[in-house]
């Protein structure tokens, strides 16, 4: 199983405690999309059908967005880490090596969502909509690693043959000059 939580004993007490407090219930996404699907009343509002087809369609709301607890609500919200769900050094091939990347601040380093789309939208790489799907990883990851300027700066250049071929990240080639 590729989906493992952090921390699962802080998260049965959390439980626990929650539980214990009665109030009302927790808001649905429901709760949500009565807002979020409307144009009138936000300017990005989401395709509820997309949503619920993602990897991530099974969740609610307030599983990713944890400080959404009442409505109306904030509108500055924290950032959703990704990495909270999904154990970023062993999950995901890709992602682990280009994490080393992002947190020693390269310029043009990729985050989960550069590569997985929009987290709303997001794919198993088994499907063919996916831009993390063999058939298009060359065009995701082309978008840096073709251009001639990015091959030449950082003298690393992924064979556009392997790219087209690709099997399995964790056994891509890289060439260093
Ligand atoms: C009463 C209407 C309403 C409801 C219900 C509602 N929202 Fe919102 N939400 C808004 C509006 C309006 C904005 C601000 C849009 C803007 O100005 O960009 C917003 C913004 C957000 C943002 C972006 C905040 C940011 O920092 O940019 C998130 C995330 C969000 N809502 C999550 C939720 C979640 C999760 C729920 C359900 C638990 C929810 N909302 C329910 C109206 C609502
Ligand atoms: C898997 C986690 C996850 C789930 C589930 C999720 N979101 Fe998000 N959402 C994010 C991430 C990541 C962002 C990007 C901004 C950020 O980092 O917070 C985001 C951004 C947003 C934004 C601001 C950007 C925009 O498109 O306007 C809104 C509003 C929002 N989410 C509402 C919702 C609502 C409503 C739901 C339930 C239908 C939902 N989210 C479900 C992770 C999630
Ligand atoms: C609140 C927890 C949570 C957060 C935050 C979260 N995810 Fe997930 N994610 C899940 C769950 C649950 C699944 C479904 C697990 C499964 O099917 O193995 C999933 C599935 C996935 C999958 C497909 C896994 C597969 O084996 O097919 C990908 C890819 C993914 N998430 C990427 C992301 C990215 C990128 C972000 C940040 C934008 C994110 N997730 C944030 C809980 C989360
Ligand atoms: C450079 C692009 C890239 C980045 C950055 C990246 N990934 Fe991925 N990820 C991929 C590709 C391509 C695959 C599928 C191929 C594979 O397994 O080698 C994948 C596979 C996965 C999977 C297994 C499920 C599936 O759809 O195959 C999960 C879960 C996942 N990534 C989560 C994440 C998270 C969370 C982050 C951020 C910490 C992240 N990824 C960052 C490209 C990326
Ligand atoms: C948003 C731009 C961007 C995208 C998209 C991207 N990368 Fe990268 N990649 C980088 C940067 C930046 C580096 C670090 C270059 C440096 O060391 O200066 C890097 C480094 C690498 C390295 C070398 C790692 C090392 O240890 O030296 C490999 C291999 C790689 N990427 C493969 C991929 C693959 C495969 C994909 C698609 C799944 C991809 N990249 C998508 C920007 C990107």
């Amino acid at each position: 199983m590729k989906f493992r939580r952090k921390a699962v004993d802080l998260t049965s007490v959390a439980i626990l405690i929650i539980a214990a407090i009665p109030t009302g219930s927790a808001l649905t996404t429901q709760d949500c999309f009565d807002c979020h699907t409307d144009p009138d009343i936000v300017p990005t509002p989401i395709d509820s059908a997309s949503f619920k087809t993602s990897v991530h369609g099974d969740l609610d709301c307030v599983d990713c967005h944890s400080d959404v607890t009442d409505v109306p609500h904030e509108t500055r919200l924290k950032p959703v880490s990704c990495v909270l769900c999904h154990d970023d050094k062993t999950d995901q091939p890709a992602g682990s090596f280009h994490q080393a990347i992002l947190e020693r601040n390269a310029e043009l380093a990729p985050n989960c969502m550069t590569c997985h789309g929009f987290a709303h939208e997001i794919r198993s790489s088994e499907q063919d909509r996916s831009p993390t799907h063999p058939r298009h990883v060359i065009m995701t990851c082309g978008k840096c690693h073709s251009d001639p300027t990015f091959i030449q700066d950082r003298k690393i250049e992924i064979p556009p043959s392997f790219l087209a071929g690709y099997a399995k990240l964790t056994h891509l080639k890289v060439v260093k000059r």
